[in-house]
């Protein structure tokens, strides 16, 4: 059943809705996430154990939570993430539990997540070119990603959303190839504009030369057929949807620098190791897992999370320059 969440930040925001990211490990180093060596690894007795993790998720619930998304690093390389999902999928008040994944690991996984009790995933695939997937994720093989998104199908983790960071001279030229397999295949693909985060390497892709503006992006597209404005598909996130005439697959633009959408934030982040934070581009957070290793009750820990959500900021501050500096992306999930 469809209940309003009752929590709400200090700019009247309805918050119902909890990234966790359960892993700082990946298994693959995308250019504009990692620095090919990888980052310092936060050991394993400092992150949160599953059990934690649904203690959290049980005192954001009773709170308004109602949507929860895994993600990683790689949430896929953490053992035994299907028991996560049948234990949060358990939790009273938790109507939905999704997955974001880059894929390597879909296949052998699928039908354990499904059984499991997962609704959906969100897959990153940036290109649709062997050479080049392996530039990208300087570790990966495309045919292992192509498979899990057949293996996400087949197990009806459905819709399957395709996510698509887009830089500048290195994938733009697939715009219009990732728009037509939204003919061929049926898939939902969404255009991500590209965010700076300490673990980029690359000077270009840290400045703006390797930015795209969502709008450039769709007047591209637009060389295919007109791009009519559709509904949004399932989905909890900021992304506006289109469709080419006569495709069974939608288009999405996630537009955080040239549409900032932050005034109709829905979303908390819990970090691995435990900490809550308000927002994606700040390095602000509120730590739950001191208190819960000191044995806080349900009611502190509500406290705490009532204060995370009190701090949200009214917007991210990448317009003047404002980055994260403490996290990367692959600590944060997305
Ligand atoms: P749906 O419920 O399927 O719409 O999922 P979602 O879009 O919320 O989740 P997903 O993990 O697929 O997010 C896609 C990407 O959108 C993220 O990895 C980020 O790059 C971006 N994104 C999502 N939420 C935010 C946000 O609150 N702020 C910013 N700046 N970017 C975000
Ligand atoms: N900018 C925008 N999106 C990013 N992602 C990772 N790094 C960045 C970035 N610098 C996206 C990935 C994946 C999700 C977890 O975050 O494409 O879909
Ligand atoms: Fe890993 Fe995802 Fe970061 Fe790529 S974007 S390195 S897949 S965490």
């Amino acid at each position: 059943m469809f209940k309003m969440s009752k929590l709400l930040d200090s700019f009247g925001r309805r918050i119902s809705y909890l990234r966790i990211s359960v892993t700082d490990r990946c298994n693959l180093r995308c250019i504009y996430c990692m620095p090919p060596e990888g980052i310092p690894l936060i050991p394993h007795s400092e992150i949160l154990s599953y059990e934690e993790i649904r203690t959290i998720v049980q005192a954001a619930a009773e709170l308004g939570i109602n949507k929860v998304r895994l993600t990683g690093g790689e949430p896929l390389v953490r053992a035994e993430l299907p028991n996560l999902v049948e234990m949060l999928s358990q939790v009273e008040g938790i109507d939905e539990v999704s997955l974001t994944t880059n894929g390597v690991l879909l296949k052998k996984y699928a039908v354990e997540l499904k059984q499991a009790g997962l609704k959906r995933v969100n897959i990153s695939l940036d290109t649709l070119k062997d050479d080049k997937f392996q530039h990208i994720t300087r570790l990966g093989k495309l045919k292992d990603v192509l498979e899990g998104i057949e293996a996400a199908r087949d197990t009806d983790l459905q819709p399957v959303k395709i996510n698509t960071v887009v830089m500048r001279g290195v994938n733009d030229d697939e715009v219009l190839d990732f728009a037509n397999m939204t003919h061929k295949e049926g898939w939902h693909v969404r255009f991500i504009e590209l965010m700076p985060f300490a673990g980029i390497r690359d000077p270009a892709l840290r400045s703006r030369t390797c930015f795209v503006p969502s709008d450039e992006i769709r007047q591209h597209i637009m060389s295919l057929g007109k791009l009519e404005p559709c509904l949004p598909i399932t989905g909890n996130g900021p992304t506006k949807y289109y469709r080419l005439p006569g495709a069974n697959g939608t288009i999405g633009f996630i537009s955080p620098i040239s549409e900032p959408f932050c005034s109709s934030c829905n979303r908390m982040r819990l970090i691995s190791y435990g900490q809550l934070c308000p927002c994606l581009l700040s390095d602000d957070g509120v730590d739950l897992k001191g208190p819960l290793r000191n044995n806080a009750s349900t009611q502190e820990i509500r406290r705490l999370i009532l204060r995370a959500v009190a701090s949200k900021p009214e917007h991210h501050r990448l317009a003047e320059g404002v980055v994260s500096m403490k996290r990367n992306m692959s600590q944060i999930g997305g």
